[in-house]
């Protein structure tokens, strides 16, 4: 794979470092560092990975700068018209689009696994009633490792498939009961007629007392709205996910990680703060406040739903999941929604603004995609439990990827280490401040 090579040169020695340099399929090219402290006795200094591959990957690929993502090389925007979230999630994990057979096949093993154990219904007994919904993830996913002991062989390829199968199919069946508990009501079985996302909307929505109808739109949208978050490379959760399996873990344990990771406000939880800000900015007079705001370093104040790491271009999620909140609003005979209104004049004046344009700061995935949940009736406490649903075609993706990998070992980064240097201990009488 190295074809090319670089050399790293010192100001203070005469010799230089040879370093190969890889090429990808697309995209730029990786100076491997592997042997630096080996040869050179020193480290790379890379906080928050910003030039730092962590690893080679097949599954998906990113231009940040032209807005491009790919799944397995097929264009976001073709997969958003075309596929389902099942379709992506095998292509995720397989590497290629299914035939129907194939796919049918694997729809089959999912929905079969969608059901969770009783005893592990009986976990969220043990939650406050208030408890956030991904605190529950958190803690029912990690404890599927006590269930399924049949398939937490990290050796075994038929184990970690069945693992992932899983995850897949039991992420939607938790996320619901975790709902189920925070409103009082008893948990839904899955039902084995329905489609994933549909099956997902009857276990949140229906009672045992009633019927439930999905409804298409809804169910659609959503469904476009997981292919959308399904995967995203290397992000902080997905590289949770690598990490924590680097050493051997479990995949439950694994992608509990994941979900972690996910929570957090600057990754998956800027849904949530999303709405949040929308609602505190309340109209649009308010805009060029909130905008100061986020302009002022002594503020903490950031707009959320907007910047991105990799994209310094409009996200093209963004672009796709703006459409379809159009359209789910205007056929829920909401199109007047208020908080859609003042979403798109507060992009429209921060993408008008000199300090968002110079910095590369555009509507992400997370800008738009809370006001279409909210609109199908999904709290904000489930926001970024959508998101780990999805995403979990992503983690088991990345993490069969890395078991495939036959050089892959524990991940274990190196450190600039800048605290005390060796000193004596003194005892604690003799201590002053
Ligand atoms: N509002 C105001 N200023 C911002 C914002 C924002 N949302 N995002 C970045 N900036 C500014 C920073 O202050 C910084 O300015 P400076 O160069 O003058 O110091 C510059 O833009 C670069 O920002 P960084 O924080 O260095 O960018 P980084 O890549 O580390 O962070 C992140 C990316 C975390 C997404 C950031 O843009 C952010 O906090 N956005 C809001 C939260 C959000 O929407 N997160 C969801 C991300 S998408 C996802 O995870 C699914």
């Amino acid at each position: 794979m190295a074809d090319k090579k670089a050399w790293l040169s010192f100001s203070d020695r005469e010799d230089k470092i040879e370093l190969a340099v890889h090429s990808g399929t697309v995209g730029p090219d990786a100076v491997d560092i592997a042997g630096l402290y080996r040869d050179a006795g020193v480290f790379t200094y890379d906080p928050g990975f910003l030039s730092t591959a962590s690893c080679s990957s097949a599954i998906t690929y990113i231009d940040g700068d032209k807005g491009i993502l790919r799944y397995r090389g097929y264009p976001i925007e073709q997969l958003a018209a075309e596929s389902t979230f099942l379709e992506v999630s095998y292509l995720l994990m397989y590497g290629e689009l299914p035939t129907r057979e194939q796919l049918d096949d694997y729809v089959c093993k999912i929905t079969h696994h969608t059901m969770i154990n009783e005893s592990l219904l009986r976990f969220f007994e043990g939650f406050h009633y208030d408890a956030h919904p991904m605190a529950m993830m958190v803690g029912v996913v990690g404890s599927l490792s006590g269930f399924y002991h049949d398939s937490i062989d990290m050796n075994d390829p038929q184990h970690r498939e069945l693992a992932a199968h899983r995850l897949v199919a039991k992420m939607p069946t938790i996320a619901a009961a975790a709902y189920k508990h925070n409103v009082g009501e008893r948990v839904m079985y899955p039902r084995n007629d329905l489609s994933y996302v549909g099956n997902f909307l009857q276990m949140m929505f229906g009672r045992p007392c009633e019927a439930y109808c999905v409804d298409p739109l809804a169910e659609r949208a959503l469904d476009l709205l997981f292919i959308l978050h399904a995967d995203h490379e290397q992000n902080a959760s997905t590289s949770s996910v690598r990490l924590v399996g680097s050493s051997g873990a479990n995949p439950f344990a694994c992608i509990a990680a994941g979900v972690a990771s996910l929570w957090g406000p600057a990754h998956g939880g800027a849904n949530e703060a999303v709405l949040r800000m929308l609602e505190e900015i309340g109209d649009a007079s308010q805009i060029d406040k909130y905008l100061d705001k986020a302009k002022d370093k002594d503020d903490p104040f950031r707009l959320m739903g907007f910047g991105h790491r990799v994209y310094k271009n409009y996200d093209p999620r963004a672009r796709i999941i703006r459409e379809v909140c159009l359209q789910v609003l205007e056929k829920l005979a909401d199109s007047n929604n208020p908080l859609f209104e003042l979403a798109r004049r507060l992009e429209e004046r921060a993408l008008h603004d000199e300090y968002f344009l110079e910095r590369g700061l555009y509507p992400n995935v997370d800008f738009y995609s809370g006001i279409i949940y909210r609109a199908l009736g999904i709290p904000e406490s489930m926001f970024t439990v959508m998101f780990a649903i999805a995403r979990t075609a992503g983690w088991v993706s990345h993490w069969m990827e890395m078991w495939d990998d036959p050089k892959h070992r524990i991940g274990r980064p190196r450190q600039l280490y800048v605290g005390a240097d060796r000193r004596d201990y003194v005892p604690l009488e003799e201590r002053r401040d």
